[in-house]
């Protein structure tokens, strides 16, 4: 069943009791507008670090902080209703021990609301997911290419090839045995993400994946068309709102320049209500 069919809003053991079903619906927010559009429509809703580089133009997500996260997490929250928020741990705010990691899942879900933690890495965030857990933090678990790592991992590579398989295979089920809820596998190879999601008893939530995932997730601009720094080949574009907004704003230039806006209906007169 999915999101638009549920009365109430799913919580974390909902999800994952949704392995092997109909798959997740999953999609990116940074804002109370586009929260409000994909409500409807998705199981979950991630407010994401992409944030950094979509909202704010950083060059990578190493530079999100806690209060972006916050701050965006406050505004997603004022637009859903249905569907459930995830939050990402920002860069630098849970690697360091699994105290610091407790301290600032805590402070997102506390301040924003959401229901839910997402961070990235494999065995080795395995105790820290296990101590969130058992505190009543529900983790939502990251494998493969983990944007935070680009600097060790070398770029945005596709992960998962040759022998780097058997590592992603062990990343995936040490998430699942720590109590991660449901783990998103990005841009590995489709035979892998297919091992893993028969492999682990944990719903699997593809980018750049597989369709054998248990969920799809893209990050909003980059399925709308909004954000065109780049494309990447795992982004289907649904719409083209970057280029009909460019329309559209160069239409307003033109009209202010030739002063065919404001029109008769745009101004007032000196009756009341007209
Ligand atoms: O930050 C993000 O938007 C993400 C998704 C791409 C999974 O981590």
């Amino acid at each position: 069943m999915s999101a638009t069919n549920e009365t109430r809003r799913p919580v974390p053991s909902d999800i994952r009791a949704r392995k092997g079903g109909t798959p997740l619906v999953v999609l990116t927010a940074y804002s109370t507008p586009i929260a409000r559009l994909v409500d409807a429509h998705c199981d979950i809703v991630l407010v994401g670090d992409s944030v950094g580089m979509v909202v704010h133009g950083l060059e990578s997500t190493l530079g999100v902080t806690m209060e972006m996260m916050i701050l965006h997490g406050k505004a997603v929250a004022r637009g859903l209703r249905r569907a459930m928020m995830v939050i990402d741990m920002p860069f630098g705010s849970y690697e360091e021990s699994r105290e610091q990691a407790f301290r600032n899942a805590a402070r997102l879900m506390a301040e924003t609301g959401a229901s839910a933690v997402k961070l990235e890495g494999g065995a080795h965030m395995a105790d820290t997911i296990e101590f969130l857990v058992q505190r009543g933090i529900p983790v939502m678990a990251h494998v493969g290419l983990t944007p935070q790592s680009v600097n060790t991992l070398g770029g945005y590579r596709v992960q998962g090839r040759g022998k780097d398989a058997a590592r992603i295979m062990a990343d995936a089920r040490a998430v699942a045995e720590a109590g991660a809820f449901s783990v998103v596998l990005e841009k590995v190879t489709e035979s892998l993400a297919n091992e893993i999601t028969r492999a682990i008893d944990i719903p699997t939530i593809g980018i750049g994946a597989s369709a054998e995932c248990d969920g799809q997730v893209l990050v909003v601009d980059d399925m709308l068309g909004l954000f065109a720094d780049f494309h990447p080949k795992f982004v289907k574009r649904y719409a083209e709102l970057g280029k009909a907004a460019e329309e559209a704003i160069s239409a307003y230039a033109r009209d202010v320049r030739s002063r065919a806006f404001p029109g008769p209906d745009h101004v007032f007169g000196e009756g009341r209500g007209k």
